[in-house]
């Protein structure tokens, strides 16, 4: 039915499609795997420039990653955010052990990997035919349509009419290229488009879909306190759901409850739900319940970017 369409699709990926992309270059479906969670909740640059190679290097097999302990993980993973997905991947090692399962069934059982990403990676490792549905891909969804809103059980419906289930990995990837650069939320190239003479959303492709009402993120402020004694720096590892497995100075929420400290600085963080805007005091003392390390210790620990840039603020 889309036949056309499908082909004009064809010929703009070959000629704008981002091939060197190294996860395209290869048919391994652990890397395939990495790939698709880092990119679940970050950018491809900050994927591709800091983060892929280096992980790959460190745990080049799914065995390596399977047999690492969780803390080796969340470093290699130190900085990219969303540090759930981390131990989820490394989870997820462990539970397959030699290779990673081929059905969609079995991918979703992982954890980590849902309906989109399990298609991604099965589609992509496998050739499975099977459509994917981030976020790009559902906003040429909707324009295509002109849907202004829906469920994602409606739009994998729309997902299953448009797919081409003889070139899934070409149709998927072809897909994601188009929305990071034809079809963007900010902005539709629409004379540039392969579906130009498909989408019913031509006339005024950036109503749709609806756009939500912007939240703003609220601000949380909070004291980092860095205690210091002998050299040595107190730092906690979490067991809270957020930021789980990280290691951290000491956070109070009152100013009340810190006292005899020096003032290092602020910093701010943001993070996907609010905003961190912290003081940062030195505390020459002891304290309980926590661990001391050397600044040489502390470089070989995972810490939360927010804990960074205390640390820098040390000088
Ligand atoms: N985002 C998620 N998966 C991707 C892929 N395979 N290529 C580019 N961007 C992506």
């Amino acid at each position: 039915m889309y036949k056309k369409a499908h082909e004009s699709l064809y010929l703009w990926y070959k000629k704008n499609g981002r091939h060197d992309l190294p996860w395209r270059q290869t048919d391994d479906p652990y890397k395939i795997w990495v790939s698709e969670i880092m990119l679940q909740q970050t950018q491809v640059k900050t994927v591709l420039d800091k983060f892929y190679f280096p992980f790959l290097q460190r745990f080049p097999t799914l065995s390596d990653l399977a047999y690492a302990g969780e803390d080796e993980v969340l470093k290699q993973w130190e900085g990219l955010g969303y540090y759930t997905r981390a131990r989820n991947l490394h989870k997820s090692a462990q539970l397959c052990k030699d290779s990673l399962p081929v059905s969609v069934q079995e991918l979703i059982a992982l954890p980590g990997i849902g309906q989109s990403t399990a298609h991604a990676i099965a589609a992509f490792a496998y050739k499975t035919p099977v459509p994917i549905m981030d976020a790009n891909v559902k906003r040429i969804l909707y324009r295509i349509f002109a849907i202004k809103k829906a469920s994602d059980k409606d739009l994998w419906k729309k997902a299953y009419d448009f797919f081409d289930t003889d070139r899934p990995y070409d149709f998927n990837q072809a897909l994601m290229d188009l929305g990071s650069s034809i079809c963007t939320g900010k902005a539709a190239f629409c004379e540039d488009c392969p579906f130009i003479s498909v989408c019913k959303a031509a006339e005024d492709p950036l109503s749709y879909p609806e756009k939500k009402a912007k939240k703003t993120t609220p601000v949380r402020k909070k004291h980092i306190v860095i205690h210091t004694y002998n050299d040595k720096f107190a730092l906690r590892q979490r067991n809270t759901r957020f930021l789980n497995g990280l290691w951290g100075f000491s956070e109070y929420e009152d100013s009340e409850e810190i006292s005899a400290t020096k003032m290092l600085g602020n910093i701010s963080h943001a993070y996907s739900h609010f905003k961190l805007e912290a003081q940062v005091h030195l505390h020459k003392s002891y304290i309980e319940e926590h661990e001391w390390f050397s600044l040489e210790e502390i470089q070989t620990l995972a810490l939360s970017t927010a804990d960074h840039k205390a640390l820098a603020l040390l000088g």
